[in-house]
């Protein structure tokens, strides 16, 4: 189905966009985790941060990729429920950065850059996830999967 193929191209190509600027997002992220003397720039930071995750969620959810690839491939529909699931620990995981900034800035700061990376691990490992089931769909799709 050719312009169904043309319409996953969009969305894959959307997701690629998305996945590079928040890559560079995390990566001035983490130098202020580094930097930051101050629990306020990282409390701004994460705010922005998840307001940022939250809208590319809903784009990936809502008529993005997710959707089209359980269109395309049905049989995937659980795969995709996981990466759903796994939007709502990330936004979760950033919260919870939010209250132990919020409640105990001192005893926070001294390591958060820590914290803060096993985020961004967990994140990369959510975008490999979300890739790897695309590429899965769309292979299917135009049959060159093994
Ligand atoms: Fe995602």
């Amino acid at each position: 189905m050719p312009s169904l193929q043309r319409l996953t191209d969009t969305a894959v190509s959307k997701l690629l966009t998305e996945h590079a600027l928040l890559h560079e997002l995390l990566v001035e992220a983490d130098r202020v985790t580094i930097e930051a003397d101050s629990a306020e720039a990282l409390i701004l930071g994460l705010q922005e941060l998840r307001e940022m995750m939250h809208d590319q969620f809903a784009r990936e959810e809502y008529g993005g990729y997710l959707q089209e690839t359980v269109a395309i491939a049905p049989r995937y529909s659980s795969e995709c429920e996981q990466l759903r699931h796994e939007h709502r620990l990330l936004l979760s995981d950033i919260d919870a950065m939010l209250d132990e900034l919020t409640q105990d800035p001192d005893g926070t700061l001294g390591t958060f850059h820590v914290r803060f990376r096993e985020f961004t691990t967990c994140f990369l490992s959510h975008e490999h996830h979300e890739n790897a089931v695309v590429q899965k769909a769309l292979d299917d799709d135009i049959g060159v999967g093994d």
